[in-house]
């Protein structure tokens, strides 16, 4: 896809590795994550301007150690080595690395001794954020040391000539302050990219080569509403036209007037071949008497792909699936410790599918990050409401329906949550809430109205901030919006007459409730 300047990273398993990639997109240079053991052959056939070593957690020393195929330094193309791809750079080329005693980890000041490329314009005190024990003690043939400290003499070293250069500290993380500089110096000064990696340039570069490999033929994408299937359904459509078929299974288990919503922007505004299946019957009948999580996520799990199965078969001829696949998703199986996880994660959305559907995949955004996506939803035109919209389960409502899920109560929750949502869109903050959401929880309590006691539904509200999912903390809501939250769910929504708020984090907790 680089008809532009580039940047390979050859991945040796370490945590920041996506990070060097996000760095180096920033600066409007394209970066892709490789598998470490990727052949030279391969690298000279596409071309990068450059090609980074990751860290990782191995070490040289270990016998199974990953290693670069040695060829890619003879490729005349610049590379960088950082802490493991600088130890891994060093054995490669005949210099000698020592086992560490983790002397140097965490923050280090390094002294700069030399005038480099690198580092310049840097002071001569530069902190940087070391994560490897082992170092290199005697440096390769034509290499010398940058920069280093009493108990790490070469904590970065270069060969100008050759264009080789060993880190042995982290650039790409915010504990070197100063790292961006240097990746922009290897980037733009080493090995002279332009930075003019543009979204739009990917829109063109997917469209033309969406058309290529789909031809004539047809394609099948699952619309769920959310960001990524939104923006996967728009790209194709743009590439392909009438030749995109999308499906939207609405489960009843969907936000207040989402599937409403999904309609009128994809099928009526942007013209797109919409088929909608209505499968809110079928999906609440086969939830019946179901109160258990997991027994709810398989009932939704299955039913989901028996509908969409379906729909599928309709389209006949159709070759491709497109699927909404992130970069997080896809880069693990680089990695030496990710094993083949990755290309389970790549293909796990479709899995299920009954065995006479055949359909090969395409993955338009599989080299994009999450924010990327929403920018690239930005520019194809998505509404703002749909891009910058929350994570929603899959299984939607039923997992935060505590107890059976039934036609009334997800009307109640619909109407509580939707509450929530315009309380808590009013917050100045607003973007630093990962989700906020109401959950019906299956007890009644006694309260009183006007003259009458009341014995009725308990609904919490869940309000988090995240980065990932993976961990989260409750958000401080401020009192006057949960005091105006609360009463207007008790006010406004039958069958509620008590509003609780969840300040519990993950973990110990999940987010969701089920
Ligand atoms: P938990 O509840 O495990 O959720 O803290 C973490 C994030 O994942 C979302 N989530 C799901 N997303 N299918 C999905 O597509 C699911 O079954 C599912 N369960 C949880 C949840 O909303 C949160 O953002």
């Amino acid at each position: 896809m680089q008809a532009h300047d580039w940047i390979a990273i050859l991945d040796y398993g370490s945590q920041y590795s996506q990070l060097i990639a996000r760095r180096i997109r920033e600066q409007h240079v394209y970066s892709e994550l490789m598998r470490f053991d990727t052949p030279a052959s391969t690298l000279a056939a596409r071309k990068p301007a450059g090609i980074i070593l990751s860290g990782g957690p191995s070490s040289v020393f270990e016998p199974n150690a990953p290693l670069g195929d040695p060829r890619l330094f003879e490729l005349g193309v610049p590379v960088l080595g950082i802490c493991y791809g600088m130890q891994m750079t060093a054995k490669l080329l005949g210099g000698t690395v020592k086992p560490g005693h983790s002397r140097e980890y965490g923050h280090a000041n390094i002294r700069v001794s030399a005038a480099d490329a690198l580092f310049r314009g840097l002071p001569h005190d530069v902190d940087v954020w070391m994560s490897h024990g082992d170092q290199v003690v005697n440096m390769p043939p034509g290499f010398q040391a940058v920069a280093g400290t009493t108990a790490c003499p070469v904590a970065a070293m270069a060969d100008a000539h050759r264009r080789i250069y060993g880190l042995q500290f982290h650039p790409e993380v915010a504990h070197t302050p100063r790292g961006t500089d240097i990746l922009r110096h290897f980037v733009f000064d080493v090995c002279g990219c332009k930075g003019d990696w543009q979204m739009a340039q990917f829109i063109r570069e997917s469209i033309a080569e969406i058309r290529r490999r789909v031809g004539d033929q047809h394609v099948v994408c699952g619309l769920s509403g959310g960001v990524d299937s939104s923006v996967v359904a728009v790209l194709l459509h743009q590439a392909i036209g009438a030749q995109l078929h999308c499906i939207f299974v609405d489960n009843g288990l969907l936000r207040h007037g989402e599937a409403e919503q999904v309609e009128q922007t994809f099928g009526d505004a942007f013209g797109l071949d919409l088929h909608v299946s209505h499968a809110q019957d079928l999906f609440l009948g086969r939830l019946k008497g179901v109160t258990d999580p997991e027994a709810k996520r398989k009932s939704i799990g299955s039913t989901f792909i028996e509908v969409f199965a379906n729909e599928a078969r309709k389209m006949g001829e159709a070759r491709f699936l497109a699927q909404g696949t992130l970069y997080p998703d896809v880069i693990e199986s680089f990695s030496p410790i990710g094993g083949p996880s990755a290309t389970i994660k790549s293909h796990h959305n479709v899995g299920g599918l009954p065995p006479d559907l055949k359909f090969e995949l395409i993955e338009p955004v599989r080299e994009l990050f999450k924010d990327e996506v929403r920018e690239l939803g930005r520019e194809l035109g998505i509404p703002a409401a749909i891009i910058d919209r929350q994570p929603f389960p899959g299984p939607g409502m039923a997992v935060r329906i505590l107890g059976e899920v039934t036609a009334e109560r997800v009307a109640v929750l619909q109407q509580a949550d939707l509450r929530v949502q315009e309380e808590m869109a009013k917050l100045p903050n607003y973007r630093d809430i990962w989700q906020s959401f109401a959950v019906l929880l299956p007890i009644q309590t006694v309260g009183v109205m006007g003259d009458s006691r009341t014995y009725e539904n308990v609904v919490a509200l869940r309000v988090v901030e995240s980065r990932d999912g993976m961990t989260a903390d409750w958000f401080h809501v401020p009192y006057d919006t949960l005091a105006r939250t609360s009463n207007r769910i008790i006010n406004e929504v039958r069958g509620v007459n008590r509003v609780v708020f969840d300040i519990s984090s993950k973990p110990p907790a999940t987010i969701e409730w089920e």
